[in-house]
Order: structure tokens, then C-alpha cells, then sequence
């Protein structure tokens, strides 16, 4: 029948749902967001904190999220009201920042889209678009932003792919689409880390990025400063919930989507150890070539780490134009494997969306996705032209993308992370979630300080991160990351 509603979709398997997740987790996060964090918090000891926090944290977040999906059989806009009416203001949260961040993620993906092009061209003509790469890499990414087109055509065209898929629907579309993307995307960083941990001089590169260092301790007075420990702590924890797509509704919908009879626990633990793995990786192919690059330009190391969003555009086309014939072949294997990462995270970001919209208004995926795409055009469209024709128009200070980020991770995730703990620590009471983990037999063998970590310590971290994070962006008390 034409106007029925289709039925709830469903993975084939686990292995299919933690592929997806995986899939949803790992993205530019992963590979520019770690290696340069790591980088500047004292390399492996940023590491040590980070593991640990996804081990504990994480694991309480991802694994409350999943199951409030599955028990309710709802996205996250109509999940929390199925449990609580009066709580049902997360679930509206949450997909405020999925529609928020679906535009803005997307137009960054058509930046990607735009390089990987233009490495392919180098590749094959040998002109350098890149100009004098080395010299003017900087220029060639400003020049690209500000222009009044083209970040946004490219831009449509990342969304437009993103809407094809999900139309195909969840077995057929987003399952096969990871099913293609996932292996290249695991085998490309595997073979650009080889290339990089083997190019001569990466040595002191890695050892900068693996082995402890407790430098980034120290006070310039010598001592040992519990501040910046807690800096450490609170970056990896930003980190941590960004890159496991956590409090944005994405591991409630794609939980809706699983069976009874897979272990979430299990699910949880392997969606982790591939997000950490690939963000290892990552630091693996980013950290030895800057190091060296920097060595050779005499370029201070701490600061070409630093460059934040401006290490992928431009201080790695800085990298690639040093590797002379092998560097548009890199420049494009790496920019190939991050459209694979972003797409893949856009997907999920733009499924939240379409679920939800499928839920509410109770449509089938093909209307809800046109629905939504039409809307995320429309949103994308200010971050698209927010750095060229209205780089003047500005949100506190900031342009739109930068504030749609800023408004989103440091502000609204923490408190629905944090509200979400709240109800399911003292509303809904852990049992249910803990019922819900071992439902048709499985076990869930952390039981007990799972219990403590929603109820307790998860909410006060979020409490604190959200703080931290508010003070960072309006520049109190000397927070900068
Ligand atoms: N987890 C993704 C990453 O590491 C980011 C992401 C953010 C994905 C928001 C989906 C939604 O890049």
C-alpha cells in the first residue's frame, strides 16, 4: 500500500550496527582533532587519559544511549518522551544539535571534497594547483573558503550523496555504503601510516607523539600544576564525546535499529576499540610528517601542531609538496580516506535527522529525507557563506560555522550528556538500563560501577566539562586549547 508506514528498520546483525556506529564515530575527529591534541597535551600521556576515560565514560554514555533506543524502538526526538513526558526536552535537544551540526559538518566535507579533487588533478596533469604549494598553501584554503560558490556547490554535492544513501534506507543504504567505505577507509590509514612511520627521520616524530610526557605539567615555575592536569583531562574528555558521536541522538536512533539479542556491551566495547584504533592511526600519519616538516622548515614543532583545523588544509598540503613525485599521490590517498570518514559521520548525523522527522510526523524515508535535506541545504547555506560574502555578518563574535560549532559541542552536548545521566541515574533508575543490557539472556558484567558512573561521577563531569568549556570559548580565566 502506497501510504502505509513502512515498518521500523532494522540492522541485519550486530555486526552490522557496530560497523555503523563505528562508522558514525570515526570521522575528522578521528584525524585531525586527536593527532593534534595529542600532540599538544604530552603525546602518550594524553593518550593514557584518553583510553581511560573512553574505557569508563564512554562506555556509560554510549551504552545508556543505545539502550534507551532499543527499549523504546524510537529516535531520539521521541525516545526520551516515550520514557518521561517531562524529559522529553532532551530528545528535542538532541536534535537540534543533530540539525545543527549536519550543515556545518557537510560544508566541511565538501571543503575535503574540493581537495581530493584537486589532488587528483596534480596527480594526473603534474601542474600544481596548489600554487607554490609549500608558500602558498595557506592562501589556496582562504582563497577556497571565502569564494562566494564554491564551498557551497561542493557543499551540495556532499549533502545531496549523504540524502542518496539514506534514502536507500538502513540495510540497503547505509549498511552496504559502510560495507564499501569502512575497509578502504581502515586499509588507506593503514598503508599512509606504514608509508610515514618508514619515511627517514619519523623516529623523533613518534617519539614525541607515544612516549609520556610530563613536561606539559609543569608550571613555568617548575612545579607540577594540577591545572594544567585538569586541562589535559577536560581536552580528552572533549575529545572523547566528540569522536564516539555521543549526546547528539545518533547512538539512540541507530540503537533503535538493533535486536534484543545482541549484546550492547559488547557492541559498546568493539564500536571503541575501532574509534581509538583509527584515531591512533591517525596521530601515526599526521604527527611524524609535521614533526619532520617542521624540523626541516626550522619551524617551531609545538605550533605547527597547533594549527588546529588549519593542520589538514594547510599545514599537511605544506607536508605533501615536500614529498615531491609521491606527494599528490598521498595528498589525494588522504584526502580519499577522509571524505570516507566524514561521509560516513554525516550520514549517521543526517539519519538522526530523517528518523526523527519519519517518527514525528509519522512519513516514510523517502519524504522525510527530501524534507530534510531541503532543510539542511537551507542551514548549510550560512556556514557555506559565512566565511566569503558575509564574513562580516557574525554570531558573538564569531562566524556562523564557528559558532554552530562553538553552540553545539562545548555547549549543548555537555548538558544533554549531562541531563541525560541526571534522568537515568535518578529518574529512570540504572536498572532499567542495566535490564535492558542483559535483555534474552546476555550479561553485563559492569553492572555495579556502571551504576555509580551514571548516577555520580558522569553527570559531574559533564558539569565540569560544560563549565571549562564556556569559560574556553568566552576566553575566562586563560582557557585556550
Ligand atoms: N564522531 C565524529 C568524529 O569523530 C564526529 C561527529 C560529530 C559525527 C557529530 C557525527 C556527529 O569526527
Amino acid at each position: 500500500m502506497e501510504t502505509a508506514i513502512e515498518k521500523r528498520a532494522s540492522w541485519s546483525g550486530s555486526v552490522a550496527f557496530v560497523l555503523a556506529a563505528a562508522a558514525s564515530a570515526i570521522g575528522l575527529g578521528n584525524l585531525w582533532r586527536f593527532p593534534y591534541l595529542a600532540a599538544q597535551y604530552g603525546g602518550g600521556m594524553f593518550i593514557l587519559i584518553y583510553l581511560v576515560l573512553v574505557a569508563t565514560l564512554g562506555f556509560t554514555l554510549m551504552a545508556t544511549e543505545i539502550a534507551i533506543g532499543r527499549m523504546t524502538h524510537q529516535s531520539q526526538l521521541t525516545a526520551f518522551s516515550c520514557l518521561s513526558k517531562k524529559w522529553g526536552i532532551i530528545g528535542l535537544a538532541g536534535m537540534v544539535i543533530s540539525l545543527l551540526i549536519t550543515p556545518y559538518y557537510c560544508i566541511i566535507g565538501g571543503w575535503v571534497l574540493y581537495y581530493f579533487k584537486a589532488y587528483v588533478q596534480m596527480a594526473f596533469t603534474g601542474v600544481n594547483i596548489m600554487g607554490e604549494a609549500a608558500a602558498s598553501s595557506g592562501e589556496v584554503f582562504t582563497s577556497f573558503i571565502s569564494a562566494p560558490f564554491a564551498p557551497f556547490g561542493y557543499g551540495m554535492i556532499f549533502i545531496i550523496a549523504c540524502a542518496a544513501v539514506i534514502t536507500l534506507g538502513v540495510k540497503n543504504g547505509i549498511e552496504k555504503s559502510n560495507l564499501v567505505m569502512m575497509p578502504i577507509l581502515f586499509l588507506m590509514a593503514i598503508a599512509l601510516s606504514v608509508y610515514v612511520v618508514f619515511l627517514p627521520g619519523s623516529g623523533a616524530g613518534l617519539k614525541y607523539y607515544l612516549v609520556p610526557n610530563l613536561d606539559c605539567f609543569i608550571a613555568p615555575d617548575g612545579s607540577f600544576s594540577p591545572a594544567l592536569l585538569g586541562k589535559t583531562i577536560l581536552g580528552a574528555m572533549g575529545q572523547m564525546f566528540y569522536s564516539l558521536s555521543l549526546a547528539m541522538g545518533i547512538m539512540v536512533t541507530y540503537g533503535s535499529y538493533t535486536n534484543k539479542s545482541d549484546s550492547i556491551e559488547k557492541c559498546v566495547r568493539r564500536i571503541e576499540i575501532f574509534d581509538t584504533l583509527i584515531a591512533l592511526i591517525a596521530g601515526l600519519m599526521i604527527i611524524p610528517v609535521v614533526y619532520i616538516f617542521a624540523v626541516k622548515t626550522g619551524t617551531d614543532v609545538r605550533e605547527a601542531m597547533s594549527a588546529g583545523p588549519g593542520l589538514m588544509f594547510i599545514t599537511l598540503p605544506k607536508v605533501f609538496a615536500t614529498l615531491g613525485a609521491a606527494g599528490p599521490w598521498v595528498g589525494a590517498g588522504f584526502f580519499l580516506l577522509v571524505i570516507f570518514a566524514a561521509a560516513t559521520s554525516a550520514i549517521s548525523l543526517m539519519e538522526a535527522c530523517v528518523a526523527s522527522v519519519c517518527d514525528v510526523m509519522k512519513i516514510n524515508r523517502k519524504p522525510a529525507t527530501f524534507f530534510t535535506m531541503c532543510l539542511i541545504m537551507f542551514l548549510a547555506t550560512f556556514s557555506a557563506i559565512g566565511y566569503g560574502p558575509w564574513a562580516d555578518v557574525k554570531l558573538f563574535g564569531m562566524q556562523f560555522l564557528d559558532f554552530f560549532d562553538f553552540f553545539t559541542n562545548s555547549a549543548l552536548m555537555p548538558i544533554v550528556a549531562a541531563a541525560t545521566c541526571v534522568f537515568v541515574g535518578w529518574v529512570l533508575g540504572p536498572k532499567r538500563i542495566i535490564e535492558e543490557c542483559e535483555a534474552e539472556g546476555q550479561v553485563m558484567h559492569v553492572k555495579g560501577a556502571y551504576a555509580f558512573m551514571v548516577k555520580y561521577l558522569a553527570p559531574a563531569f559533564m558539569i565540569v566539562l560544560l563549565v571549562s568549556e564556556v569559560c574556553r570559548a568566552l576566553g575566562i580565566g586563560g582557557w585556550k586549547i
